[in-house]
């Protein structure tokens, strides 16, 4: 799965909810090393201090480094810093909810976009560029994306950004296999963490899965599939695999229109 002993960047932890910390976990079970990277101080200070979830002792094993992925000169050093790599997960996205997301479909906040779009999606190239050099015998990137093929209420712009970020996916995939480097996109069905919270509508587009998913998706639970699948992305049993978007999603992506009821899991997400 995981190579044991070797240190695994996973960027994009908020709190014990984000995908990341899920990742970050398997990758320690499967025995890597995990360097976990927050926005900023602050952030760590507002989500991980003062998180009620987590006790001391967990909070104090983390190890943490901050990077904002929009300023290059932060992701330099972060990648200078640590020494050589296994494998990074890129887990970060934003858009802002009032200009990007929600009921209408906005098209005039320019800055907005620019903004969602460079870190939702042009930030994984600057990651690749700057972890490449730190991953010598070869190694993978791996990013999580959301349904970018099919247009859903409320998720207007970042569903645009997702395209981008899997359309960077195949880029990055060929510029880097001459140095054995593999960048790879996961793409999630929706599990409940703050970035989803902050999607005025989430709990529709959670419901919405309810209804297409032909296996049945827990939308806390699955974050541990998301994290096995990434775990295998990241490891060496997936070294012929580049420039894909693998989905963990119970299905949902290939299913036209709405299950019927006779076509419904039988099973409950709590009894799997
Ligand atoms: N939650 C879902 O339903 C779902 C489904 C599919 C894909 N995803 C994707 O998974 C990834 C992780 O999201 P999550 O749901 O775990 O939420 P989260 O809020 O826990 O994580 C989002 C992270 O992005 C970080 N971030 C935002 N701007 C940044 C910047 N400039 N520099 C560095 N970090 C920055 C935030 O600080 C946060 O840690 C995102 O790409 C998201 O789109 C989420």
């Amino acid at each position: 799965m995981i190579k044991k002993d070797v240190t695994y960047v996973v960027m994009g932890l908020l709190d014990q909810d984000s995908i990341a910390y899920a990742i970050g976990k398997t990758i320690e079970k499967w025995g890597g090393k995990v360097i976990f990277t927050v926005q900023n101080e602050r952030m760590k200070r507002i989500f991980i201090d003062r998180s009620k979830k987590m006790d001391d002792e967990e909070r104090k094993s983390l190890n943490i480094k901050y990077c904002d992925v929009t300023v290059d000169e932060d992701v330099k050093r972060l990648f200078e810093e640590i020494g050589p790599i296994g494998g990074v997960v890129h887990s970060i996205a934003y858009s802002n909810p009032k200009t990007c997301l929600g009921k209408e479909f906005h098209t005039d906040a320019y800055d907005d976009l620019k903004n969602g779009f460079h870190i939702s999606a042009v930030s994984l190239a600057t990651v690749t560029r700057y972890a490449q050099p730190q991953m010598k015998d070869g190694g993978s990137v791996v990013c999580l994306s959301f349904a970018s093929q099919l247009a859903f209420a409320y998720y207007n712009w970042m569903g645009v950004n997702k395209a981008a970020l899997e359309a960077v996916v195949r880029a990055l995939a060929r510029r880097h296999g001459r140095d054995l480097v593999r960048v790879n996109a996961i793409s999630a069905g929706p599990v409940n963490t703050k970035a989803a919270g902050a999607i005025h509508g989430f709990e529709e587009l959670g419901r919405t899965w309810d209804r297409i998913s032909p296996l049945p998706w827990d939308h806390d639970k699955d974050k541990q599939e998301i994290a096995n699948a990434a775990a295998f992305m990241l490891g060496p049993y997936s070294r012929k695999i580049s420039g894909q978007v693998l989905y963990v999603d119970g299905g949902a992506s290939v299913i036209g229109g709405e299950l019927l009821d006779h076509e419904r899991p039988l099973t409950s997400p709590e009894s799997e």
